[in-house]
């Protein structure tokens, strides 16, 4: 298939220094409200990068649960492909391409932890076939078949009969704390708008990139 010719000039919107807020937590939660106002599919689905301690990178979808001016927090195993690269190297990256808005906002910064306070009062809102699926995979390692869940999830179901389920040790949240935000507003002919925010001095200094 020839997709040379796939292209589409960006209109929608045009983005401004003096349209930003001086925050840039702010400017993102705006942003975020204008996605989901827009429908945009899981305006919280957002690639996360990490590089292992061979310098090299790998990148998949996540879902950001809570967002303030602390961080960025997203759940996962802690012993899973993206938590081994983190535990060698704490710098990543993070992309939320909101298409349907022309937009992509770009983070990037240290992660940490969250409490394990904190993950179990997020563990204990999910729904409890996903408390369930917490416990049944070893994520990220290679397993046979898809018979292995099936039993794990029976031997898990009868486990946890009764009363609440617990969190998994190996279960938790990471919070992202930013050091760099990008904000992108594709505009006509590649002219695209974008600013990036960067914490100089303890304070977050704006200034326009070229496309
Ligand atoms: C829309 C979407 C949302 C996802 N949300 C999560 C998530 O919140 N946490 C998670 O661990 N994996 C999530 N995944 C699966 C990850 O992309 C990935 O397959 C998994 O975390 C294993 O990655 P790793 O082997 O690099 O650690 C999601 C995938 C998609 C497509």
């Amino acid at each position: 298939m020839d997709i040379t010719n796939f292209r589409k000039d960006y209109t929608k919107f045009g983005l401004t220094r003096k349209d930003l807020n001086s925050n840039p937590f702010e400017q993102f939660n705006q942003w975020f409200e204008q996605a989901q106002s827009a429908q945009v599919e899981e305006p919280n689905a957002m690639s996360i990068a990490t590089v292992n301690k061979n310098r090299e990178p790998s990148i998949r979808t996540v879902l950001l649960k809570i967002f303030d001016d602390k961080g960025f927090v997203f759940f996962t195993n802690y012993n899973s492909a993206k938590a081994q690269d983190i535990e060698q190297n704490n710098s990543v990256a993070l992309l939320f391409p909101w298409l349907e808005l022309e937009r992509q906002v770009r983070i990037s910064g240290k992660v940490e932890k969250i409490s394990q306070a904190e993950s179990f009062a997020y563990f204990t809102s999910r729904p409890k076939g996903s408390q369930l699926g917490a416990w049944i995979s070893p994520q990220s390692k290679i397993i046979e078949s898809r018979d292995f869940l099936k039993q794990k999830l029976a031997e898990m179901k009868s486990k946890f009969s009764s009363g609440k389920i617990p969190l998994p040790s190996a279960w938790g949240g990471y919070r992202v704390v930013p050091e760099k935000f990008e904000f992108w507003q594709g505009r006509s002919s590649r002219l695209h708008d974008r600013f990036v925010y960067q914490k100089e001095d303890g304070k977050w200094t704006i200034h326009r990139l070229a496309p």
